[in-house]
């Protein structure tokens, strides 16, 4: 088989086959290992490039032995390393028409449905996190991207504060830029400093102790020195390791006092503020400048996706703004989502976002997260009940951070302990989830943001690491 043109009438055969395969596979996600015991054996998938095709049928059934063997059932309930999401019914199925549809989310002349749906999505997803409906906003491929986006805008405000349009004329004569946040601050937010040339060195965190809450005097300390040259505030609305909220109120505060801008990374924590008994985490989340957020964690849809919001549609829309002749000028009144972000050919987003919304609405979603905190809470407790696990830190939202700590074990010994047991964890696959360092100590963070995660799935992680714990060989002398 060589060119495509001859698998022609492959095309509804093979389509078949990976719903028919898709289904059972998702049927079985379930209950199944998040890893299977079988590691993927690279034979069957590589091997030299095919100087003749095997044809699209073959292919595809090379492919679904490989996941069988290979993939992470990370679209089950009992993945809960990282922050990962599953994709909702709605938004796995949208997913599917994105690509069957093939539409490239540029502008209108390339998708009037895709702008339009961008459009909604955009504005319903502010709806849902309370942000302001004057801020602009745009699907992104996730929160490092929306980070990125946000931080832009950020960037060409600041340029402009010295006189300066950084996108026109770039950053050479113009000082160092000042990035100032609290120990929580994601790592991603830090690439994307580099990314725009602001430096990873400029990043001045403020941290009042090992686990990265801000230092708020010593932050206020610092803008007072700036002496009201612009800076960037960089917050954290739901940090990785214990789920910790950076306090935005005050932080705007600041902002307004001292000439800042205030970006908030909320790729996972944003969605505190869905729910009446959370949305105190993110109190001023209205008052950022720009915020990020993703769509493939909490939101439930498919990888990628995630979004960003600007309140000065001007300032993003000049950060991200291009056009050539053969592009087209597209009319005032007419969305252009490219001139929003980075990419200028852009996956269409928006169906899964507009279909999952569109689906379960906000009393869906809000119910969705009431649940996940309440099984965050339901596993602290049950975490506090076992004298030989010790729990980390509070549970404010859905991250629960833990550690194995047996009455005869040294403190010494603890962090060697917990890694051998968090390769165990990850090794047997009834539940799946790694170890981080927190306050200094090596740490479980299982996250829970899955849609079909439920009470026993969570149950499960204490049973098993106390089960994998009592097997672990002796450590080595
Ligand atoms: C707080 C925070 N910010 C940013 C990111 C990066 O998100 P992504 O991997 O979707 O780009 C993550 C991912 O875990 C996160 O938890």
């Amino acid at each position: 088989m060589s060119d495509p043109i001859l698998d022609h009438g492959a095309l509804e055969e093979c389509l078949r086959l990976v719903a028919a395969e898709a289904e059972a596979y998702l049927r079985s996600v379930d209950g199944a290992l998040v890893r299977p015991p079988v590691p993927p054996a690279v034979d069957a998938v590589g091997g030299a490039l095919p100087e003749e095709g095997a044809g699209s049928l073959s292919a595809l059934r090379a492919l679904i032995d490989a996941a069988q063997a290979g993939a992470t059932r990370s679209a089950g309930p009992r993945f809960f390393h990282f922050v990962m999401g599953g994709g909702t019914p709605a938004a796995l199925a949208a997913d599917w028409l994105t690509s069957a549809l093939d539409q490239i989310a540029f502008n209108w002349v390339s998708s009037p449905l895709a702008m339009e749906l961008e459009q909604v999505a955009v504005d319903w997803l502010k709806q849902l996190f309370g942000l302001p409906a004057a801020w602009s906003g745009v699907l992104t491929t996730g929160a490092t991207t929306a980070n990125f986006t946000g931080l832009a805008a950020a960037r060409r405000w600041w340029g402009l504060q010295h006189g300066v349009d950084v996108e026109e004329q770039g950053l050479s004569g113009l000082p160092p830029l000042p990035v100032l946040t609290s120990g929580h601050v994601h790592v991603s937010a830090i690439k994307a400093l580099a990314m725009l040339g602001i430096g990873r060195a400029q990043v001045r965190v403020f941290a009042a102790d090992a686990t990265g809450r801000l230092d708020a005097e010593a932050l206020a300390g610092a803008l007072r020195e700036l002496r009201g040259a612009p800076a960037i505030l960089c917050a954290t609305a739901g940090e990785v390791n214990a789920g910790g909220f950076d306090p935005l109120d005050a932080m705007a505060d600041l902002a307004e006092e001292h000439n800042a801008w205030l970006h908030v990374d909320g790729a996972f924590g944003l969605f505190a503020a869905v729910s009446p008994t959370t949305r105190e985490l993110v109190s001023g989340i209205d008052r950022a400048h720009s915020v990020g957020v993703d769509g493939h964690k909490w939101l439930n849809v498919p990888y990628d996706c995630g979004a960003a919001f600007v309140h000065d549609p001007e300032v993003h829309h000049g950060a991200f703004a291009a056009t050539a002749a053969y592009l087209g000028r597209e009319e005032l009144d007419r969305p252009v989502f490219s001139n929003l972000g980075p990419e200028m050919s852009r996956r269409a987003r928006a169906f899964s976002v507009w279909a999952t919304l569109r689906a379960y609405g906000r009393d869906g979603y809000r119910a969705m997260v009431e649940r996940h905190v309440g099984l965050a809470r339901r596993l602290g407790e049950r975490i506090d009940g076992e004298p030989e696990l010790e729990r980390l830190a509070d549970v404010p939202l859905n991250v629960v951070s833990f550690r194995y700590r047996p009455a005869d074990v040294p403190e010494g010994d603890l962090d060697e302990l917990n890694r051998r047991l968090g390769h165990a964890v990850l090794d047997d696959g009834r539940v799946y989830f790694g170890t981080t360092v927190y306050g200094g100590k090596v740490a479980f963070r299982p996250a829970i943001v899955n849609w079909r995660t439920r009470e026993d799935d969570v149950d499960l992680i204490v049973s098993t690491v106390l089960e994998l714990a009592a097997a672990l060989p002796p450590a080595r002398a």
